[in-house]
């Protein structure tokens, strides 16, 4: 290694937390109010983040509708991650849920009303009360824009707050020490092409999650998997990786997102022949049954004969009997996607669907304060001092094996308040040093050589095709069924997309945006989490929650109930155990999952 590029700028923060979403806005606003320098770098405007797409609610057991309480949302979590969420932290996130929603009411977010003033709420899938009874009402919702309230009303706060934002800048590597420690990121200003070194005393990761690694995807262009790269290239695992959720109604051919909050507000799914077939597949809850399970159905109602439309490859998603008032008011962006995207009007007509890529339940391992553990001298969950993970890019984990609908938006709200008063508590506490940690003489070799990759390059492959061809073999060989022949082969192919990843040519230098730069250095990161998410998807030989394996069709306690580590490094895998142990309660019993 080559001593430290003394030449490149430096500045000195408390804190850097890597993305404005929900759950880095959330974070920054506890350590900004508490009156630490903190600055938050954002690859765009902060409320153009990915969770300005979430449409349907946030979950909390309120109770606004009926009855419900936090242990039912607890069970109901459980059971929907397939018994691989870890029972200490759903019982953390369920029992936050209301606080957060009500702080957030505080904040100014302007929730939908009922008539008695209370928050409205709807029902979601896999959401029920009495442990599976019958459907409940938990999602609290601002129309079909919830994820957009929630932004704005953070980031205003974030601005009364002082929170410090770096606009179009994007972070490249981490920097850790001799000690394994974080102290710090480098990070490209896309305006000026300038790179810059951020010493800081804490990291947090909250860059969102990796969707655009997939051909058809409701995620923004910017979900490239920025802090899975980042975490992996610093040696640090990445938890869960094979579980992906497909959203059982993106937009047939466009991806577009329709919120499950259509089949709460009543919306149902119909095959060609209008029935409406989740009354066969899961009687009680119906079309309100966790993701892994109504996508599955879909996809079989399709493979036997019953898809719709010329190619019979897609279902409708019919909400025309639940009348115009109830959409224009409760679903006014859907009305206005269906339109735009499908070309129908859902008044009177049904919207085509299918299920398309839409969360992953993997990533950087944390404990419930945000801080990033890893396996080390027997403890599978040493802290890495100074780095911390939040939101959509963390494992914690509270989704397992599948997600239930609007624990997304909770997660981010829960997870980056605990990861910002947990920071608070160690700065006021003196345990973190007043002084920041040296930086190493290789602080930005690693990003720098990466620059230096694409600039320097004098032939070589478009970044676009081969990220391209990354995300066609993906959704080709890693979807909704998965079989023993096909994951091979996927590994196979991803592991000489990589190859090819590393030569890479951006022509004309003189002439092309830095955001051509930009793209060269996110497929680094694409790569990192396709190669996560393929080898260990493949040597799970079972079916669980989102991972459905065909070759393997039944859930597997003896051998697999346990979380997968992939290690960057030599493509290798690690496993740790489940944490079946809730904080106060009885732990909840793998079952055969029913709905
Ligand atoms: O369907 C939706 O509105 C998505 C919500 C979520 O992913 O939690």
């Amino acid at each position: 290694m080559t001593a430290v590029k003394t030449s490149l700028p430096r500045r000195k923060f408390d804190a850097v937390i890597i993305g404005a979403g929900g759950a880095g806005m959330r974070a920054s606003l506890q350590l900004a109010n508490a009156g630490l320098n903190v600055a938050v770098l954002s690859k765009v405007f902060p409320t153009r983040s990915h969770t300005v797409a979430a449409q349907g609610g946030i979950g909390a057991s309120l109770g606004n509708m009926s009855e419900d309480n936090w242990y039912w949302h607890m069970f109901d979590t459980v059971k929907g991650s397939d018994y691989l969420g870890d029972q200490d932290a759903i019982e953390f996130m369920c029992r936050e849920a209301p606080k957060v929603v009500y702080e957030l009411e505080h904040f100014g977010m302007p929730f939908d009303r009922n008539p008695d003033g209370t928050i409205y709420q709807r029902p979601f899938g896999g959401h029920s009360s009495n442990f599976g009874e019958k459907p409940v009402a938990r999602a609290c919702a601002a129309a079909d824009r919830t994820g957009h309230a929630l932004l704005h009303t953070l980031y205003q706060r974030n601005v009364a707050a002082r929170t410090q934002f770096f606009v179009e800048w994007m972070a490249l590597d981490i920097i850790r020490d001799k000690d394994g420690d974080c102290v710090g990121v480098v990070a490209y200003e896309m305006e000026t092409g300038e790179v810059m070194i951020l010493q800081a005393k804490i990291t947090v990761f909250a860059t969102g999650g990796a969707g655009r690694i997939w051909a058809a995807s409701t995620n923004a262009f910017i979900n490239t998997g920025d802090g899975m790269g980042m975490a992996a290239r610093a040696g640090i695992p990445l938890e869960d990786m094979e579980f992906w959720q497909f959203h059982p109604t993106g937009v047939a051919g466009a991806g577009v997102l329709i919120t499950e909050g259509v089949r709460g507000e009543g919306g149902v799914l119909r095959n060609k022949d209008g029935e409406r077939f989740m009354e066969r597949y899961a009687p009680t809850l119906k079309d309100l049954a966790p993701r892994d399970f109504v996508s599955r159905s879909m996809d079989q109602e399709i493979k036997e004969g019953r898809g719709c439309g010329p190619n019979g490859d897609y279902v409708l998603l019919d909400l025309s009997h639940i009348g115009a008032e109830t959409i224009t008011k409760r679903l006014p962006s859907i009305r206005e996607i269906a339109i735009k995207f499908a070309n129908v009007d859902p008044i009177k007509e049904p919207i085509p669907v299918v299920p398309t890529i839409h969360y992953q339940m993997g990533g950087i391992p944390t404990n419930f304060y945000g801080q990033v553990v890893v396996p080390k001298d027997g403890n599978p969950n040493t802290i890495v001092n100074g780095l911390y993970a939040v939101g959509e890019c963390a494992c914690v984990s509270v989704h397992g094996a599948n997600r239930l609908g609007t624990n997304s938006l909770l997660d981010l709200v829960v997870f980056g308040r605990a990861a910002g008063n947990h920071i608070v508590e160690q700065f006021s506490s003196g345990k973190i040093a007043k002084e920041h940690k040296e930086l190493p003489a290789d602080a930005a070799d690693r990003p720098l050589a990466r620059m230096a990759k694409y600039d320097n390059s004098t032939s070589g492959e478009n970044t676009q095709v081969v990220a391209q061809a990354i995300r066609d073999t993906m959704q080709k060989h890693c979807g909704v069924f998965r079989t023993s022949a096909l994951l091979s082969e996927g590994v196979e192919k991803v592991l000489a997309l990589a190859e090819r990843c590393k030569d890479i040519h951006v022509k004309d230098k003189s002439k092309v945006f830095n955001t051509a730069r930009v793209e060269a250095m996110e497929l680094d990161n694409l790569i990192e989490t396709a190669r996560a998410t393929i080898t260990s998807a493949q040597a799970r030989q079972e079916s669980r929650g989102a991972h459905a394996h065909s070759d393997f069709p039944e859930r597997n306690d003896a051998d697999w109930m346990k979380h997968t580590l992939w290690y960057s490094e030599g493509n290798r895998l690690e496993y740790k155990p489940v944490n079946l142990k809730p904080l106060t309660v009885e732990s909840f019993q793998p079952k055969k999952r029913t709905f």
